[in-house]
C-alpha cells in the first residue's frame, strides 16, 4: 500500500543510530535496521528496527511441503470442486493454516489452497510472493513482525512476501477456521485503475483507505507471553526445483522473531473485509471487472457481494453466456442462497472452474427465472487467471465429476428450470 504508516519506536532520521535506553553515560545497544522493499529498491518499502540481527540463523532443514504437484485440466471440462469435503473433523484437529493447506488449483502465477484448522501454525514466511488469505468462517489472531490482527469471517488478509507471521485459530467459536489461500508469485494490490498516480484510492473505487485495517502497534515476544530469547523455527516457502517451482526450508533462530520495536513505510500487511466492498450496479448487467477487489501478476480477484441488481425495465439480472477467451475463471461460493442453482450441484463451499476455451453461463431456466428479481444475496470470491489452471491434489480429491453435464437437460446434474443465480 502506498499509505505511509509509522508504528512504535523509530529514530527521527532513517539510517542513523537508534539505540535501546542506556545506563548512565553508557549508551544502549544499537537496534538493527532492516529494509523490506519491493522491486529491488525501486518500489514500496518499510524500515524495521530489530533487537537482533535479522539475518541470524543457527540451523536449516528441509521442509517437506504438502503435495504441490498439479494435473492439467485435460480433456477440457468445467468442474465443480467441493472444498468442504477436504477436511473431516479429525483432520481439522490436527491441521494448521500453514503446513496443512491443501493445493486445489495452481499455475505458474498463483496457487489456490484451502485449510480448515484448529492448530496454531508455526512461524512462517512466503518468500515467493504475496498471500491473500480469505477467511470463510471462524476467527483467528494473525501475529506478524509488523503487529497483530484479529480476523474473522469475510476478511481478506494481505501479507506481503517475506513477512514472518503465524496463524492462531480461536477455538471458542462455533465454526472452525476455514481459509481460502491465494498465493501469488508476485505482489497483490488494489486494481491500478482505482489508484491515483501516487497510490491513493480514487472516488470511483469500491473501497477506500478507511476500510483497510493496519497493524495498530509493534508486537514483541513479551506481548504474547513468550521469551525474547526463545529459540524459534521459521518455515520458509521459496523458489526451487520442486513441483510448481516451490520448495520449503525451516530456519532455526536463536531468538524470538517478534523483536521489531518499531517500523515505518508503505509496505506492511493489512486486512479488508468483503462487507466493506461497495458494489457497483447499473440499469443493465455490469461486467465482472466492476467486482474486482485486488490484482496480482496475470490474475485478478473479484467478489460478488449482496447487491441490488440491474433495474432497466427489460433487464436480465443474470449474466449473458460468456467465453473468457483469455482466462480461466474460478468462483468460490461462500454464502447466500444457492438453492437457486439446484441442479448444478453448486452450494456453499463449492468452487466452479470455468476454463478458457469453453463458454459458460446460467444453468437452463435461470435466465427466465431471474426476470424481475431485484436483489442477489450471494457472496462469492472469484479468481481469474490468464494462464490455465491445473488441478492440485486437493482439487482432484473433491471434483464432483458431474458439473460438465449441468447445462444438458435430461443428463445427470442437468439444469433446474426457474433457477436464478448471478455470476459464474
Ligand atoms: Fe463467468
Amino acid at each position: 500500500m502506498a499509505h505511509y504508516q509509522a508504528v512504535g519506536n523509530i529514530p527521527p532520521k532513517r539510517h542513523t543510530q537508534h539505540r535501546r535506553p542506556g545506563k548512565g553515560r553508557t549508551p544502549g545497544e544499537l537496534y538493527y535496521e532492516e529494509l523490506m522493499g519491493e522491486e529491488g529498491f525501486s518500489s514500496d518499502s518499510s524500515l524495521l528496527y530489530h533487537r537482533n540481527i535479522p539475518s541470524t540463523t543457527i540451523g536449516a532443514a528441509v521442509w517437506e511441503l504438502p503435495d504441490q504437484s498439479t494435473t492439467p485440466n485435460h480433456p477440457l471440462v468445467p468442474r465443480h470442486l467441493k472444498l468442504h469435503d477436504l477436511f473431516d473433523a479429525k483432520a481439522v484437529r490436527d491441521t494448521d493454516v500453514v503446513t496443512g493447506r491443501r493445493l486445489v488449483l495452481g499455475n505458474g502465477d498463483v496457487r489456490i489452497s484451502y485449510a480448515v484448522a484448529a492448530q496454531a501454525s508455526p512461524w512462517y514466511r512466503n518468500g515467493i510472493g504475496d498471500e491473500c488469505v480469505y477467511v470463510e468462517r471462524g476467527k483467528a489472531r494473525v501475529e506478524t513482525v509488523f503487529g497483530a490482527f484479529e480476523v474473522g469471517e469475510g476478511d481478506y488478509v494481505i501479507i506481503p512476501r517475506a513477512t514472518t507471521h503465524r496463524w492462531i485459530p480461536k477455538r471458542s467459536t462455533k465454526d472452525p477456521l476455514r481459509v481460502y489461500c491465494i498465493e501469488a508469485n508476485s505482489h497483490i494490490a488494489p486494481p491500478k485503475r482505482y489508484l491515483s498516480k501516487y497510490g491513493q484510492l480514487l472516488e470511483h473505487a469500491p473501497y477506500c483507505e478507511r476500510d483497510l485495517r493496519q497493524p495498530a502497534g509493534p508486537l514483541l515476544a513479551e506481548d504474547v507471553g513468550e521469551r525474547p530469547d526463545e529459540q524459534t523455527e521459521v518455515y520458509i516457502k521459496h523458489r526451487g526445483n520442486g513441483p510448481g517451482g516451490v520448495v520449503g526450508t525451516v530456519h532455526t533462530l536463536p531468538f524470538h522473531p517478534l523483536d521489531v520495536v518499531g517500523w515505518d513505510g508503505c509496505l506492511y500487511p493489512y486486512v479488508f473485509n468483503v462487507r466493506d466492498f461497495e458494489p457497483i450496479t447499473g440499469r443493465i448487467h455490469q461486467p465482472p471487472p466492476v467486482h474486482q477487489v485486488f490484482e496480482g501478476w496475470n490474475f485478478v480477484i473479484c467478489n460478488f457481494v449482496p447487491r441490488k441488481v440491474d433495474y432497466h425495465p427489460l433487464a436480465i439480472p443474470v449474466p449473458y453466456y460468456h467465453s473468457n477467451v483469455d482466462s480461466d475463471e474460478i468462483m468460490f461460493y461462500v454464502d447466500g442462497d444457492y438453492e437457486a442453482r439446484k441442479g448444478s450441484g453448486i452450494g456453499k463451499g463449492s468452487i466452479s472452474v470455468h476454463p478458457g476455451g469453453h463458454p459458460h453461463g446460467p444453468q437452463p431456466g435461470a435466465t427466465e427465472g431471474s426476470l424481475g428479481v431485484e436483489r442477489f444475496d450471494e457472496l462469492a470470491v472469484m479468481v481469474d487467471t490468464f494462464r490455465p489452471l491445473e488441478l492440485g491434489e486437493g482439487g482432484l480429491a473433491v471434483d464432483d465429476g458431474r458439473y460438465a453435464a449441468s447445462w444438458s437437460k435430461g443428463l445427470v446434474g442437468g439444469g433446474d428450470p426457474g433457477a436464478a443465480h448471478s455470476e459464474g
